[in-house]
């Protein structure tokens, strides 16, 4: 019978949520751990976790990646021959106010998912990274060989998980695709995240920071873009020899301000700002080329425009 067993960390965040969501749908059977940290709402990790696990084919078990012992033992018990690693700690404010959680969590962490498949024999790996690794670039649609010039802790953690991954498959042939996220967003988002924000502000009715006075770029991208990629690649890795980097992005740029006027039209109000100046560590424009893994994957994707997207992260209602 077919192994459709398949290990996923961070599985009560965000993007590790919707692909498991999506995958379950696909009939794997999905073996997940999250540490379930504060770093936002509980609440919503748990509401997450609490809509996989109707499904009989999820398996979930809290554990941080830095609990070595029993990371290795639930790799092992799933039987897993492919892990998706997005279990990270995100976020460009917060490291400047918990540094150290970036190195243990995305550095340490992530050595020892690489430790666990070194020790079990398990080949292919597909992880997190993200487009901060680019920092301030200085080319428009950025391309995956642009320099790594992180300006805060948390791209510089994903710029050294992707050096880690080129080394394991040097050294132990562990075969792995590094996925540069830019700003994805959708259904049960991040509450840290702008259009969560904003989308969370109407609610309260509170005043929302623009920092940079609103006149940074986003490469937004919706959630189920990126969970649709996964699953291409997913489907390619098993012949997959090496270790790669992809942008993961619409490769559509919007402005912030651009971005609220479109919810303000899209919802009939108008969004209380407090226009602010630019924040330490943040990153001016990111916008980038998707050509390489659209290339690499042979399959044309819809991505979605900000109204569709806007629209299936407001109305989404999951049974
Ligand atoms: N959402 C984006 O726009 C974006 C952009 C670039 C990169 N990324 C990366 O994609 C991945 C997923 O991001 P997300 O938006 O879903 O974030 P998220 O915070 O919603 O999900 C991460 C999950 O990992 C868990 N986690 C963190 N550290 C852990 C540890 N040590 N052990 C076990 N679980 C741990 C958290 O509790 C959380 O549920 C992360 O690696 C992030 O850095 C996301």
């Amino acid at each position: 019978m077919k192994n459709n067993n398949i290990f996923i960390t961070g599985v009560a965040g965000f993007i590790g949520f919707h692909l498991c969501y999506f995958l379950l749908k696909k009939n794997y059977r999905v073996f997940g751990i999250d540490n379930i940290n504060n770093y936002y709402s509980k609440d919503l990790k748990l509401k997450r976790l609490s809509i996989l696990k109707k499904n009989k084919n999820f398996y979930f078990k809290k554990i941080s990646l830095n609990d070595y012992t029993n990371l290795r033992k639930i790799i092992k018990y799933s039987k897993s021959k492919i892990i998706i690693n997005l279990a990270a700690q995100p976020g460009v404010r917060f490291s400047f106010i918990k540094p150290d959680q970036y190195i243990n969590y995305n550095i340490i962490g992530f050595f020892n998912i690489l430790r666990s498949m070194e020790e079990l024999k398990i080949k292919k790996l597909i992880y997190a990274s993200s487009s901060s690794i680019y920092g301030d670039a200085e080319k428009f649609p950025t391309k995956e060989y642009s320099k790594h010039k992180s300006i805060n802790l948390y791209g510089f953690t994903k710029t050294v998980n992707e050096s880690m991954a080129e080394l394991y498959n040097r050294m132990s042939d562990i075969d792995s695709y590094g996925l540069r996220f830019f700003t994805t967003y959708g259904s049960l988002g991040r509450p840290d995240m702008f259009i969560d924000k904003i989308l969370n502000s109407i609610i309260t009715k509170k005043k929302i920071y623009l920092y940079n006075k609103g006149k940074h770029t986003r490469d937004f991208t919706h959630v189920s873009n990126v969970v649709e990629i996964i699953f291409e690649l997913l489907k390619k890795i098993n012949n997959y020899k090496g270790s790669d980097n992809f942008n993961i992005c619409s490769s559509r740029k919007v402005s912030i301000l651009d971005l609220i006027k479109k919810i303000e039209r899209y919802k009939g109000i108008k969004i209380k700002t407090i226009k602010t100046g630019k924040q330490k560590g943040d990153m001016l424009n990111t916008y980038g080329s998707n050509k390489k893994i659209l290339k690499f994957i042979g399959k044309k994707i819809n991505f979605l425009n900000l109204e569709e997207g806007l629209k299936e992260t407001i109305f989404k209602k999951y049974e």
